[in-house]
């Protein structure tokens, strides 16, 4: 047991004894002098705290654009940390600083500090692409309040085609660091302000849960975060799980898929995308990239938000949901894990494990779709996500239409489902669907959407499942014009 976490801040280790388990990144950064580092938000929307999170997994170094304003410091124990200060210098500028100053891109000052850190993460993401797709969506997680995004977008373009950074000659050196501070060493700090305890196994986890059930599970902080510095909460026990093996595996088994409760959605994407093209794609609209890197696919679930992107697609593609308690594991279908607005079928001390997406059926047809009024960081008004299998006459064998914001739960479409069950994918099908997923729900009218408005999109999204699967030419055009998830 260690009594201190420690990490690098640029070249320099930090070792921290009397640390608040909710102290922000950003507020330790901002008080150390770090003031490049600004704040803007500070809910994870605006992207001015970005900076630059460097972990070593699975022997390589990942690198990730991270909002500091809900990163607790607690949660960075064996981390390697850069802000904008540490990226260059006026003589000896980086590539990203260099193209932003030739391309005009810094303009108010205060935004261009963590578009730089997302554009220097970006330039190290494997498979990363100049693109304008791809660069807007590094970006949707950095606000510019002036719209000045295109003069942005040009920096970022000539910052793909430059070459090294200071970073690249620093490689080996980081991974020899951040492997010496590898010591599989659970942490725990107790201080005025709240006791850390950080589990290096799903043993120590468990032990940690049982004795004192109360202690607030974190795992990328992007909702837990929220409760400290929007609704002012102090948490009296924090639990940091990205530490635990166990939880950060992500594995293809012959089932399906398996995803650790640490794993976070931007290393899942593409291995759900594999297993579900149409989530794969929604997912790019979970938040932002800052958002995805931290937010665990497991966090959303776990949540129990009715309006998590997640679940709703979870649910249709028959997810089961991994539970621990102590030395008892349990396993139970994703949609029975919601009971009820804030209540959840999780015990006290019990915690999530993993949630499993089984392969779908070859002949399965899945999409999902997310309305929400806007494309990026957004969440959803309504989403819909859907699967049916059909038999060698072409009728409907299982059908799994899950909603979300349409109730007070993540939920099923029962009517709508009976509806289709055991006839034709064809119009009759359809309007009987449309009919029975009107009786399904009654909708609450919120900031988001009205009632009227969720139960016309709940039906309207069973027509476009219809046609994009039916392959009618409108469909098609949907597609190809690049519409399919407005
Ligand atoms: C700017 C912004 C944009 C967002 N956009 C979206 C969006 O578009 N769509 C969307 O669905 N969500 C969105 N979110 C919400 C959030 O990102 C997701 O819900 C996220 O997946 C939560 O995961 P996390 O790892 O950050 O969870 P945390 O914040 O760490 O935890 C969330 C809750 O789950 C509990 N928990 C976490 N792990 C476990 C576990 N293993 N066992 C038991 N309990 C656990 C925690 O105790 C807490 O109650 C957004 C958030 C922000 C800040
Ligand atoms: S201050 Fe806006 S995202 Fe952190
Ligand atoms: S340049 Fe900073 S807000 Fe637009």
């Amino acid at each position: 047991m260690r009594q201190t976490i420690r990490f690098y801040l640029g070249e320099d280790l930090c070792t921290l004894r009397d640390v608040s388990p909710t102290l922000t990144l950003l507020d330790w950064l901002r008080e150390r002098g770090r003031t490049g580092t600004k704040e803007g938000c500070n809910e994870g929307d605006c992207g001015a705290c970005t900076v630059l999170v460097v972990r070593l997994e699975e022997g390589r170094l990942n690198w990730r654009a991270v909002n500091a304003c809900i990163q607790f410091v607690s949660m960075l124990d064996g981390a390697q940390i850069y802000t904008i200060e540490d990226l260059g210098t006026p003589d000896a500028p980086h590539p990203v600083q260099s193209a932003m100053v030739e391309q005009h891109g810094s303009q108010c000052g205060f935004c261009a500090p963590g578009f730089v850190m997302s554009m220097a993460a970006y330039r190290k993401t494997e498979g990363a692409s100049a693109d304008d797709q791809a660069i807007d969506d590094a970006l949707a997680g950095n606000l510019c309040r002036c719209t000045g995004y295109a003069p942005i977008v040009r920096a970022m373009k000539q910052a793909m085609a430059a070459g090294p950074d200071r970073f690249d000659a620093q490689v080996e050196a980081i991974a020899e660091r951040l492997t010496a501070l590898q010591d599989g060493k659970s942490v725990r700090l107790e201080g005025p302000e709240g006791t850390l305890s950080i589990p290096a196994s799903a043993e120590d986890l468990a032990e940690i849960l049982m004795a004192d059930p109360e202690a607030t599970i974190v795992a990328g902080a992007t909702d837990v975060g929220l409760w400290v510095t929007k609704g002012m909460r102090r948490l009296k026990h924090v639990v940091p799980i990205g530490r635990v093996p166990e939880l950060r595996a992500l594995s293809r088994t012959p089932e399906g898929l398996r995803i650790g409760a640490a794993v976070t959605y931007q290393d899942a994407r593409l291995a759900i995308a594999e297993l579900l093209p149409d989530a794969g794609e929604m997912i790019r609209r979970l938040g932002s990239t800052q958002v995805r890197n931290s937010a665990t696919v497991c966090g959303n679930v776990a949540n129990g938000s009715p309006i998590g992107d997640g679940p709703p697609m979870f649910i249709a593609a028959n997810a089961t949901l991994h539970l621990r308690r102590g030395a008892e594991c349990r396993s139970i279908a994703l949609e029975d894990y919601f009971i009820a607005y804030g209540k959840q079928d999780r015990q006290p001390g019990e915690f999530v494990e993993a949630l499993a997406i089984p392969i779908p059926a070859q002949n399965a047809l899945f999409r999902a779709y997310k309305i929400s009024k806007r494309f990026d960081q957004d969440i959803s008004a309504v989403l819909g996500a859907f699967m049916i299998e059909t038999d060698d006459q072409g009728r409907i064998t299982t059908a799994r239409l899950a909603y979300g914001g349409m109730a007070a739960t993540p939920k099923r479409a029962s009517g709508a489902e009976a509806a289709l069950l055991g006839r034709v994918w064809d119009e009759d099908a359809l309007e009987a669907a449309r009919s029975a997923v009107l009786e399904d729900f009654a909708p609450l009218t919120d900031m988001r959407a009205s009632a009227w408005y969720r139960q016309t999109v709940a039906a309207n999204l069973l027509t476009r499942f219809f046609e994009e699967t039916t392959g009618t030419e409108q469909a098609r055009l949907a597609r190809t014009g690049g519409l399919a998830h407005v």
